[in-house]
């Protein structure tokens, strides 16, 4: 399904074609309609900063000027996922990897890889949030400490699946989705707000200990009160990976 095409490793802002604008501005459009009061401030916050916009594939140059200035984060690109090493290098050194092409039309509701509909859409704009940052840089850190104990690492593995891509968080407004995951998927969207699916508070032991499948929406959802919470937990995560 996937077309052949060559992944750039650069963004060339002049290589966009009219589909990939059309892709971006229709994904943009039925994301940000479905999102409505659901979504995290700081995510839309995040947006407006960015002047992310259905008109308009975001240029990293420009995007990158803004986010050194607010969190010192920039984008890194890559032609595919970045592999663990490099992922979390990248994360500790305040790099956040994502590709620069989109899906086609004809693959507008069924992609076999994240695009950069995902990448940029869904995680760039928390990149703008000092305490999620802080959360995500230690994330990284931790990991390279650990990049040879593959039960530590998947530990931490989870807890970047179960907050970075697919966190909620309770508001005084009812609980809004600030995980990637759910941000940039519709299913996971009705899913996460469904009956079906389980909401529990965020408990980094429990969520070290939770397995979860790349390959179905989720089944259980973690809820935090803030992204200080998140900040916060690196010392009881700290502790649970370094127990004797
Ligand atoms: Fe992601």
């Amino acid at each position: 399904m996937s077309r052949n095409r060559v992944k750039p490793i650069e963004q060339v802002y002049d290589h966009y074609t009219n589909e990939d604008f059309s892709v971006w501005k229709l994904l943009y459009e039925t994301q940000i309609n479905s999102l409505d009061g659901i979504v995290a401030e700081e995510f839309l916050k995040g947006l407006e900063i960015l002047d992310f916009n259905s008109k308009k594939i975001p240029d990293f140059k420009k995007v990158n000027e803004k986010l050194d200035f607010i969190s010192g984060w920039s984008i890194k690109t890559v032609p595919n996922i970045a592999q663990p090493k490099e992922f979390f290098t990248s994360l500790a050194n305040k790099k956040f990897t994502s590709t620069c092409w989109l899906r086609s039309m004809e693959e507008i509701d069924y992609l076999e890889e994240p695009d950069m509909f995902h990448d940029v859409f869904a995680h760039v704009p928390m990149l703008t949030d000092i305490d999620y940052t802080n959360f995500f840089q230690n994330i990284g850190q931790l990991a390279l400490e650990l990049i040879n104990d593959e039960e530590k690492l998947k530990k931490l593995q989870r807890l970047y699946w179960f907050t970075i891509e697919f966190g909620l968080m309770e508001t005084s407004n009812g609980k809004k989705i600030y995980g990637a995951g759910i941000i940039s998927s519709k299913n996971e969207m009705k899913n996460a707000f469904s009956n079906k699916s389980i909401k529990i508070d965020f408990n980094v032991v429990e969520i070290m200990n939770q397995d979860f499948r790349i390959d179905i929406v989720q089944e259980k959802y973690f809820v935090i009160k803030s992204f200080n919470q998140l900040a916060s937990s690196f010392e009881d995560i700290r502790r649970e990976l370094f127990k004797n």
